[in-house]
Parts: C-alpha cells; structure tokens; sequence
C-alpha cells in the first residue's frame, strides 16, 4: 500500500479529486473557508446547516456532490466538536472515519483542505503526518484471497493538500507518517495471513525480504541453533508442531558504535491451538493473530530503519506454532530456557511467555539501554481493558517515562497495569523454579508479566497488546490486524534521538 502525496498551491476550483476533506469545529459554520466550500456544492453546505444537518459535531461526516465546473467529484465535510476540546486523537478519528466512507464511494485520489492555524495544538507536521496515517491505516483491508474483483476495496492512490502555507512543513510530516503507516500496514499484513500461509518460517522470510534494502541486518536462529544454546523454552512449545520455530533477530545501527540499544521481543505464535491444554473450537481461528507482537516489532524496526533514526536498535521476533499432537509439550513437562531457570508447565496454553522467556533472556548479551516486549498474552488483559487500551508492565522509572511519551505520541495507547512481587508469588513452581500459570482467576495478565520478569536482568517493560487484532470493521478500521504497536515503538525509538 502506498500513495502519492502533493501539496498543492492552486485554487481549491482548480484541483481535480474524488473527494474533497474539510474539517469543521462544532457552531463555526461560517466566514471565507465555509462559503469557498459553500460554493463548491451549490449552496448545499448552508442548506445543511440551517437543516441542523450538519453541525461540526465531533465525528460527523457528510459528503455531498460538487458542481461543474468544480474539479473535485464530492466534498466530504467532517465534524471536529468544540475547539476548544480538541486533540489530535479527536482529529485523527474523525479524519479516519471521513476516508473510510469516502472508500465506501471508491474513493482514490483525496484533497484535503485544512486550515492548519484551526488549530494552535496541531503544528503543520503534526496535522499533516496524521492525515496521512488516517487516510493509509483506515483504508487498509485485507483481501488477497478474494477472487472476486467487485467485492474489493479500493485502496488510495494520491493524496493532495491544499490551503497550506509552510509547504514543506506538510510535505516532511505527511512522508514521514507515509513510511510509519505503510510499515503498520504490512505488519498488519503479516497477522491477516491465514496460519497455514504464514508459518513461523514464512514469517521469517517475510522479514528478510522486507528488510532487503534497508540497513537492518537480519539472522534467524533456526531450532539446531537454539537447541544448540539451550533455548529450551521455545523449543518445547514448538515440539508438537511440524513447523520449525524461528528465532528472527533484526539488528538496525543508526546511532554511535558503543551506544547502548533499545530492544523490542515479540510473541510470534503463528497459530496457538492452546497445544494439549487444547482451545475451544469457537474463535479459535482468531489465534492466527497470535504473533501479533512479532509483527509490531517487525513493522517497527522496519520503519525505524526506513526513516533513518540516529539509534541503535534489535528487534527479536520468537516464532513457534502450538500444536497438539504425539510429541507435544504435555502438562506437567519441566523446560529449561536460555537464562538455565526450569519451568513447571502446567497449562500448555500459556505458550507465550514460554517462547519470551528464551527471546528475554537471549537479549542480556547487547547490554541494552532498555527492552519491551510485545505480546498478545492473556485474555485476561482484554478482561480488565477491552480493546482500547493495551496493558502495560513494569517496574523501572525511566521505562515508564519513556513509555508514557511514546504512547501520547504515537497514539498507540497503553494502561499501566501492576507488577511486582505479590504477582511473583503466583507463579513459584514446587518443583521447579517457576510454573507458567498462576492462581485461577486472580491477575492473569499480572501474573504473566510477573513470569517475563523472571527473564529479564536489565530496564524492562512489557506490553499486553489485548487490542491488536478486532474481527468486526469498525468506524476507524476494517476489521482484522489493527497495526498496533507499530507507532508505539517507532516514537520510543524517537525519544532516543531527541
Ligand atoms: N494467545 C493467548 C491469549 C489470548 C487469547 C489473547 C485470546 C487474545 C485473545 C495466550 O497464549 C493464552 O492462551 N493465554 C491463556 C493463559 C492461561 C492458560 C494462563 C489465557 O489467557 O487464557
Ligand atoms: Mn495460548
Ligand atoms: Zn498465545
């Protein structure tokens, strides 16, 4: 996915579009802009108005067919609600609902026409960067297996901006949320694959190809490797598969030789069956979704190297499938993972923070500056948050400042959630050093993290990415992998810079 950008100078009769965006505050229907839109529909705009129709309200979208000799086809105006209230999530949604419907009219070459100075909170680039996200991440679908060309979607081609005045300003913001998004989008990609298409070794593949060109080094530990280091974690949870497990390390150097590395882990469980503690039959396709962690840090890493940040990072992707069969993990099993702590298994559903704990415990070795991973982890999470917030992990100061950036200006949004040595005593093994499950219906999300941590000897934090996939289309996204994370680690990678 991808799509030209421009900003243009001309006169707004002058561009040619399929559909033309405006933004407007809640009761301010009046003055030049509105009437130079006015005209554009024959008088339609104020006859909505004076109807109450239309009134600026927060996320209301009408569009309305233009007038010849106007070289826009439709004009799509959008509600931002009180001006005083707003944000730039507020401005992001309303704009991803606006280019969603105008999708819904076939849609692909898009004008938008912004006054940025609405608005003192949103500088030009900043406006112009999450037009551009709206426009790339709210259109995305997934329709590669779909024969039929008159089902599909249509995907953006161009996207103009009129009505600015620092031009470049635009232009930088608008290309830099262009290579974010189209990062999100095929990490998005990789989820919305069905599992029998995207195993952990295709994963792999897909990485090394998207990384080809770019300055990030790519290696896969393949299961002779691990078995050779002693990942014995990861191993046992791809035992019962036919897949081979992959470890997929992705190493970027943009900042100073010695610089100490920012570091992301991401669960890339290809399809989790819940192994011999096996799923219910419902939903359990939706665990194709399971390595969505592995994806958002490949995305991330990927976009970080194509904008060039002056940071050294690593990425590892641990990728298994759990699968049920003669030779799976049974309950009860003793694995002993990279760091030489053994773990009770006493639920073979609970095959993530088993693939982390080798992903955590192998990342000791850069000596980093910190490390997060990314994990579609517990059910429990979802329970605690639904599906706005991720939950968030940790116990380290800067990690949680870091962290508390990043998600405000990436959009990603994340919960803190506790962690600490309660949770810790959930999950002592008697016969082992730890067991991979903890008290029934008590913490879940907690108590997992709490895990992690027995792997982790540096700065750390964990993120539950309970939203990172939604099975419905929504107002803002079509349904399937929602890209989350992506942003996030991008703009932890950016406080770096700074
Ligand atoms: N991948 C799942 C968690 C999950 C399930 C996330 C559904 C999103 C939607 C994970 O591997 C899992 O099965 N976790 C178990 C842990 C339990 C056995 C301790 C869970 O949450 O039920
Ligand atoms: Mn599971
Ligand atoms: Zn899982």
């Amino acid at each position: 996915m991808s799509f030209s950008i421009e900003v243009l100078q001309e006169e707004l009769t002058d561009v040619k579009g399929d559909v033309l965006l405006v933004c407007f505050f809640n009761e301010e229907l009046k003055g030049g802009r509105f009437e130079e839109v006015d005209a554009l529909v024959g008088g339609a705009l104020s006859a909505m108005v004076s109807n109450k129709d239309f009134v600026g309200k927060k996320n209301q979208v009408s569009v309305l067919p233009s007038l010849k000799p106007t070289k826009v086809k439709r004009v799509c105006v959008i509600g931002l609600g009180d001006r005083k209230n707003i944000t730039s999530g507020i401005y992001f949604d309303a704009m991803s609902r606006a280019c969603i419907v105008s999708q819904r009219h076939k849609a692909v070459s898009y004008v938008v026409f912004s006054d940025v100075k609405l608005e003192k909170k949103l500088k030009s680039h900043h406006y112009a960067g999450l037009t551009t996200k709206a426009l790339a991440m709210s259109t995305y679908h997934f329709d590669k297996y779909v024969t039929n060309k008159e089902a599909k979607l249509v995907d953006p081609v161009s996207l103009v901006f009129v009505g600015v005045d620092d031009k470049k300003q635009v232009a930088a913001g608008a290309s830099r949320a262009l290579s974010i998004a189209s990062s999100a989008n095929w990490s998005r990609d990789l989820g919305n694959h069905p599992a029998g298409d995207m195993t952990p070794k295709s994963l792999a593949e897909d990485v090394k190809r998207m990384c080809k060109g770019t300055a990030v080094k790519v290696r896969v530990l393949d299961e002779e490797k691990m078995k050779s280091l002693g990942m014995g974690a990861i191993l046992g949870v791809s035992q019962g598969s036919v897949e081979e497990a992959q470890m997929v390390i992705m190493e970027y150097k943009g900042g100073k030789k010695d610089d100490a590395p920012i570091i992301f882990c991401g669960k890339g469980i290809t399809f989790d069956s819940g192994g011999i503690s096996i799923k219910p039959s419902s939903k359990m396709d939706e665990m194709k979704f399971d390595m969505l962690g592995a994806a958002a840090v490949a995305g991330g890493v990927h976009a970080i190297a194509k904008l060039g940040l002056k940071v050294n990072v690593v990425g590892v992707l641990a990728c298994a499938e759990n699968m049920p069969g003669s030779s799976a993990l049974r309950p009860g099993d003793i694995l002993t993972a990279l760091n030489k702590k053994t773990i009770e298994v006493l639920n073979t559903d609970a095959e993530g923070r088993l693939v982390l704990a080798d992903a955590l415990s192998y990342v000791g070795r850069y000596k980093p500056k910190y490390v997060v991973d990314f994990a579609t982890l517990t059910g429990a999470c979802i329970v605690a948050l639904g599906m706005h917030y991720a939950g968030f992990f940790t116990q380290d100061k800067n990690v949680k400042k870091v962290m508390e950036k990043a998600t405000l200006n990436s959009g990603d949004l994340v919960w803190q959630l506790p962690l600490g040595e309660e949770y810790t005593a959930h999950i002592k093994s008697k016969v082992a050093d730890v067991k991979n499950i903890g008290r029934r219906g008590q913490a879940g999300a907690s108590s997992a993290a709490a895990f992690l941590q027995e792997f982790t000897d540096y700065p750390w934090g964990h993120v539950d990415m309970a939203n990172a996939w939604s099975m419905a289309d929504g107002p803002t996204l079509h349904c399937g992998a929602s890209g989350f994370g992506v942003h996030l680690i991008v703009s932890l990678a950016t406080l770096e810079t700074l």
